[in-house]
């Protein structure tokens, strides 16, 4: 009996992997979904402000404090630390986690791809020092 559970044991550690993979985000897959967030953002470092504000190293920041971007006073005062639990509300309804936000965006209702975009926000290089 115990030389039969090893096998199965593995076999169900490597099924159970990707699927762990799988709940913290496909950066991958989250680059291609950013096309929607394109439109008003750049990610890299050292990119230019759009409609809104540069995203590079946006996951650990404080919400509303890249430099040189005029943020909505909803935003600044918000007092919002971007982690990947209040991207995930943000991103799924920007308008009920910051109240007064001027991102027009309605949101991205798919879980798997808010998990998928934040893991890629997370993953973009920050800038060299
Ligand atoms: C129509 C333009 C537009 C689109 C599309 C858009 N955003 Fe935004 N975003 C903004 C604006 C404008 C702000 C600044 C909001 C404010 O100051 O209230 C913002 C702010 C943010 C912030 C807060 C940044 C900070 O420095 O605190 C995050 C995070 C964010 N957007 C992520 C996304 C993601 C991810 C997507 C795609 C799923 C997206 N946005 C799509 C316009 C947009």
């Amino acid at each position: 009996m115990a030389k039969m559970m090893f096998p199965l044991a593995a076999a169900v550690a490597a099924i159970a992997a990707p699927q762990i993979a799988h709940a913290a985000g496909d950066p991958v897959v989250g680059g291609k979904m950013f096309i929607q967030c394109r439109a008003c953002h750049t990610i890299n470092a050292g990119d230019r402000n759009g409609v809104g504000p540069n995203l590079n190293g946006v996951v650990g920041r404080k919400a509303g404090t890249r430099a040189g971007y005029s943020y909505s006073p909803a935003m600044t005062a918000s007092g919002v630390a971007w982690t990947a639990v209040t991207l995930d509300a943000f991103l799924a309804r920007p308008s009920a986690k910051v109240p007064g936000t001027k991102m027009a965006f309605a949101g991205v209702a798919a879980k798997k791809t808010r998990d998928d975009i934040i893991a890629y926000l997370a993953s973009v290089p920050a800038p060299k020092r």
